[in-house]
């Protein structure tokens, strides 16, 4: 049998794939929260799982060091996913990229009035395309986290991120105007892996399928 590599981030990604693999038979040896290793073995000799930041997971796979992996669909749209393969959608880490503003703030006018918006994100191409695509000119300002800060202290007008319960908006007296995409996390898989170990790869991706059409139906 091929060995296989399986990517993953640690965190979210990790803990909502677990009971995917576990329904399909496939337990990692160690806990990544307790352990510092970035490679983890499985109870299964043809399967290892190594621990990537959520933005990488895409690039491992595309050059092959990693065989397949679960990445964001924010990330996938972001970075364009060439050359990758996706098959899946596992319906977990489901959030919503948005526009958000600080609660007084009157988007719509803004809009309107055809005002140059600062807005800052993480997803600078994804958020390019939104706003060029509604015919507004904004300047966009590249951050790697903590989105929500920027419009409290004056650096933007607007930010673009992820909201799943809203929880982060409220905290910061921030509302979300225009939502851009629904986002969940997809099996991603390098093309020529999937050819040249089709036979581990595929049963693989099916128990995969199965295990998150029964999570989705409860
Ligand atoms: P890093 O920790 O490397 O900076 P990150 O913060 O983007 O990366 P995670 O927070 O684990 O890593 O997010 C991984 C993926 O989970 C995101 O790409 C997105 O698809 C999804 N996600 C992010 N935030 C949420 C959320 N609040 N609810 C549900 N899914 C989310
Ligand atoms: C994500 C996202 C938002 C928050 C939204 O951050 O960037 O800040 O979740 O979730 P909510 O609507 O349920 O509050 P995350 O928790 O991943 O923190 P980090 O990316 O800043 O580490």
């Amino acid at each position: 049998m091929a060995s296989v590599t399986l990517a993953l981030s640690k965190g979210r990604i990790f803990e909502e794939t677990l009971p995917l693999l576990d329904a399909a038979g496939i337990r990692p040896a160690e806990d990544p929260e307790t352990s510092r290793k970035l490679i983890l073995g499985t109870n299964r000799a043809d399967l290892r799982l190594i621990l990537v930041r959520a933005a990488d997971v895409p690039t491992y796979v595309q050059y092959g060091a990693a065989d397949l992996g679960v990445a964001g669909r924010d990330l996938l749209v972001e970075q364009g996913g060439q050359g990758l393969y996706q098959p899946l959608d596992l319906g977990i880490a489901r959030c919503r990229m948005v526009v958000a503003v600080p609660d007084g703030f009157d988007y719509a006018a803004a809009v309107k009035q055809g005002a140059r918006l600062r807005v800052a994100t993480k997803y600078i191409a994804t958020a390019r395309e939104h706003f060029a695509a509604k015919g507004m000119h904004v300047d966009l300002i590249k951050l790697y986290g903590s989105m929500e800060l920027a419009p409290l202290v004056g650096l933007a007008d607007a930010i673009v991120d992820l909201v799943d319960t809203g929880g982060t908006l409220k905290a910061n007296r921030l509302k979300a105007v225009e939502e851009i995409l629904a986002v969940s996390s997809r099996l991603i898989v390098n093309p020529a892996s999937l050819k040249l170990k089709r036979a581990t790869l595929a049963p693989l991706i099916e128990a995969l399928a199965k295990a998150s059409a029964r999570a989705a139906h409860g």
